[in-house]
């Protein structure tokens, strides 16, 4: 149902045929890196344990011959024949309803998958990269948040299993720079967005979109002021194989600076989707963050990158494929 199209590699682009491994490749992040890396003609070892990733975000890889999935979950070590140059390490479920439904487990995913991972790097020879995030800032107190900010966040709270989980990755990931010589990145992503986000899993943008085109109300939580900065998932992409590609061994934030307002943002998909619905106010969850803005100058010196995809476009673009999605949805649902 998601399909991902598989164009013919072009050879002449690609300087060495690299074999890279995409931990968490099944999901929607992961499932992303998969295309563009099996598209530019390289060979792809796609590790997830399908907790909220799906076989339908890679049915059209699963077939290729360059494409490999393998079934495991990274708290147990990994161990993978032949060579391998570069591992993502995007294993760990983003959205916080579900993260916070088996917290033991993400703080594991975060931690002992850091290690195994960066462990496989080091055995392998590999360049092993982290995707960290902004959620390390936890609910920052100051405006446009740069890379030396070491953040507000609460270690004993419902998100503190992903943010200190996420925190702790990175000191791995530094100390086996520092110390063990492995070649390690740390991506520092904010909000993104795009097709193949799940339908229900509780991020704001999939959840306004599903909400409009389902013809229900658009949840707000708290006053609807808080804000956020949003990425499109292409500009994503394109960071993280940049970050790779440097020698940048601290943290880089990747991400949109635009900021909107979760209100605007409502707005916004309501005028795109045409969907005569209301606006239905819950209480904020505790220790949801009030603002978030990445300070890319960082991004911008080290990589030369910066995102192309404004807010308006990424949503068309996110609204064309959800809808496609939930079309087909009903009409299976109608034939079953
Ligand atoms: N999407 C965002 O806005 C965002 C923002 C900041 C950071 N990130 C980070 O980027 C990465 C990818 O996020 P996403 O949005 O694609 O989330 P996602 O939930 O769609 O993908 C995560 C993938 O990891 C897999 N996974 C989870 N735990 C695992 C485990 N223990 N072993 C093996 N596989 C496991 C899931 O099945 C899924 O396929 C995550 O590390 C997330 O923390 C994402």
């Amino acid at each position: 149902m998601n399909t991902i199209s598989v164009k013919r590699p072009s050879f002449s682009g690609v300087a060495r045929i690299k074999t890279i491994v995409i931990a968490g490749g099944a999901g929607f992040v992961g499932s992303h890196l998969c295309e563009r890396f099996i598209n530019q003609g390289h060979r792809v070892v796609c590790v997830d344990n399908l907790q909220t990733g799906s076989r339908d975000n890679i049915a059209s890889l699963l077939a290729h011959h360059d494409f490999r999935f393998v079934l495991h979950d990274v708290t147990a070590p990994l161990a993978l024949d032949g060579p391998v140059h570069e591992i993502y390490n995007m294993a760990c479920t983003a959205s916080p309803p579900r993260y916070q439904l088996d917290p033991i487990h993400t703080f594991r995913t975060c931690t002992d998958g850091a290690m195994n991972l960066l462990n496989l790097a080091r055995d392998k020879g590999a360049k092993v990269l982290l995707s960290s995030t902004s959620e390390v800032y936890g609910d920052p107190e100051i405006s446009l948040q740069h890379e030396g900010y070491r953040g507000n966040v609460n270690t004993c709270g419902p998100r503190a299993c992903y943010d200190e989980g996420k925190r702790a990755a990175e000191t791995l990931f530094w100390e086996y720079g520092a110390h063990l010589g492995v070649q390690t990145r740390i991506a520092r992503i904010f909000n993104t967005y795009g097709p193949r986000m799940h339908p229900d899993d509780g991020r704001v943008v999939s959840n306004f979109i599903v909400q409009a085109l389902r013809g229900q109300d658009l949840t707000i939580y708290g006053n609807g002021s808080q804000t956020r900065s949003f990425c499109y998932i292409d500009d994503l992409v394109d960071g993280l194989i940049a970050l790779m590609a440097s020698d940048e061994k601290m943290p880089v934030n990747l991400g949109n600076p635009d900021e909107f307002t979760m209100l605007e943002l409502a707005r916004k998909v309501l005028d795109k989707t045409g969907a005569s619905v209301g606006l239905i106010n819950q209480p904020l969850p505790q220790d949801d963050p009030r603002q978030r803005r990445p300070d890319i100058s960082r991004a911008a010196e080290l990589l030369g990158w910066a995102p192309k995809v404004a807010l308006d476009q990424g949503l068309d673009l996110t609204i064309r494929w959800f809808w496609s999605v939930l079309n087909a949805q009903s009409v299976e649902a109608r034939v079953s």
